[in-house]
């Protein structure tokens, strides 16, 4: 494809940093590594509040090829789209927690409202033949918005959490609005092939959608297309970080810490998603089941708070210190304390000195979109003596890591078994094991995912052909559905 004609915009919630500055893995580590490459606009969210909220000034930042351009929310705004409809109804819905998912109507109109203040910040700073790439559950109903605002260029979206399945998705009182807004999109992109199934069986159970070869769906006159396209790392460049003084640095001191004992380690964002409680219940049954173990590992979690104004998480984290220290208190020794927790987070090159330090890392959330930690410890590793990997059968890397120990993160008993088989792997399983998992983080890359995504977006035009322009509101389910409201009709099937 021709990059330089088109210009790439994508549009988060969270942006940058572009830097080494930090997080554990996620969104925000995956456009930048993209962008870094190709260049490009990033319109999201600020992070601030302000009065003037979404109404306000836009700020704009130009790093190497990217421009960066952020608008604050008012209070209320950050309070109704990002705590409330983003963080307690869609991602515990979405990561299948049906059981916490919280439904109100005040923050779902909040959430439309964003997505609709959003598309007209962007509007007029989009050209006609941008390449406009959405990206996550904070913006389901912005490519429907910016159709609505005239916008008639190629609009993608990719999800980069997991989908759950029609039976739990149906329990979201605005399911209908939502899914048939993401039509609006002309290619929407799912880390796994589950994501995609389900998302692609709600459209034919619940909007009489017809599915067709190559990922189509079809919603009246309306084609969109999906397909999977699993995101990775920039895994050249993390095993450079690994090589690196810092990562060296920190390498060491964990080294030092262990002192020879076998170092385990988990880092993620504090979410309940993440499966750490059961994965402490799990180190916990290894050092009830194997008495050899005492004093010969160290399990360090690192776990930078995450979204702590809500309640769930501020109890997540409680509950994780409490955890931890029973399980010291229990097994501890005056010259050894099995496990330690870290509550703040690490640059990316010191992660990678952990990472290249642990002989085992565990990967094993309860529901992942993808994980890009198990991606960024594959490439880490020194490949003469690399550390096992064991991952969670719900995380999307699971899909193409399938040399990990593989567990199902609910059973004690398995995370046990599969941390005392890592412990004990002799040298050529480890290597054979991660030279399997390496050839996929190395060829899977952001870069790849990047284009990947982008070269579809460009190559598909299906979505906006219109035989009879008076059919055209068949092509828009969102405007047919919102005049069947406006009707007060209820829909066919
Ligand atoms: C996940 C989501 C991202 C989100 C990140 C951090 O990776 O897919 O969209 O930005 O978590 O969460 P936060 O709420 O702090 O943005």
């Amino acid at each position: 494809m021709t990059e330089s004609m088109n210009r790439l915009v994508f549009v988060s919630n969270r942006v940058g940093p572009l830097g080494d500055e930090g997080k554990a893995g996620g969104l925000a580590v995956g456009l930048a590594d993209a962008l870094r490459r190709r260049g490009g606009l990033w319109f999201g969210w600020s992070g601030e509040t302000s009065e003037e909220g979404l109404g306000g000034e836009l700020r704009s930042e130009t790093h190497d090829k990217t421009e960066l351009v952020t608008v604050d929310m008012t209070e209320e705004e950050a309070q109704g789209f990002y705590l409330h409809y983003a963080n307690r109804t869609l991602w515990p819905l979405l990561h299948y927690r049906l059981d916490i998912a919280e439904f109100d109507r005040d923050s779902d109109r909040t959430y439309r409202a964003v997505n609709h203040r959003f598309a007209q910040r962007l509007r007029p700073l989009l050209k006609d033949d941008d390449l406009v790439w959405v990206h996550d559950y904070h913006f389901f109903y912005l490519g429907a918005e910016l159709r609505e605002q005239g916008y008639t260029g190629r609009i993608g979206f990719f999800l980069h959490i997991p989908f759950c399945p029609p039976e739990i998705l149906g329990a979201l009182p605005a399911s209908l609005d939502l899914v048939s807004a993401m039509l609006a999109y002309d290619v929407v992109g799912f880390q796994t092939e589950t994501d995609r199934r389900n998302f692609v069986t709600y459209c034919v159970q619940e909007l009489e959608a017809e599915e067709l070869d190559d990922g189509l769906v079809r919603v009246g006159e309306r084609l969109t297309k999906t397909a999977t396209f699993p995101i990775g790392i920039d895994a050249e460049g993390f095993a450079e970080f690994a090589r690196s003084a810092e990562a060296q640095e920190h390498q060491a001191m964990v080294q030092g810490m262990a002192n020879g004992r076998a170092q385990i380690v988990g880092v993620d964002r504090m979410d309940y998603s993440k499966g750490i409680i059961q994965r402490f219940r799990g180190f916990e049954q290894l050092l009830e089941d194997y008495p050899e173990t005492h004093g010969q590992v160290r399990f360090l979690q690192v776990a930078p708070v995450s979204r702590g104004q809500l309640d769930a998480y501020a109890e997540l984290r409680v509950e994780l210190e409490q955890l931890a220290g029973n399980i010291n208190g229990r097994f501890a020794t005056l010259d050894w304390a099995p496990m330690q927790i870290l509550t703040r987070g690490f640059t990316r090159k010191a992660l990678a000195g952990i990472y290249r330090a642990s002989r085992v890392c565990m990967v094993t959330p309860l529901r992942d979109g993808m994980n890009l930690v198990a991606k960024e410890y594959v490439a880490a590793q020194d490949p003469e003596d690399p550390g096992v990997l064991i991952l969670s059968r719900f995380a999307g890397a699971k899909a193409e890591l399938g040399a990990a120990l593989i567990v199902n993160p609910y059973s004690s008993d398995d995370v046990s078994r599969a941390l005392h088989y890592a412990l004990t792997m002799p040298l050529d399983e480890r290597r054979r094991r991660h030279a399997l998992m390496a050839e996929k983080v190395f060829q899977n890359t952001a870069a790849r995912w990047c284009d990947g995504f982008l070269e579809t977006l460009k190559a598909f035009d299906g979505g906006r052909h219109v035989d009879n322009p008076d059919d055209a509101i068949l092509q828009k389910p969102w405007l047919w559905d919102k005049a069947l409201r406006l009707l007060g009709a209820v829909r066919p099937g």
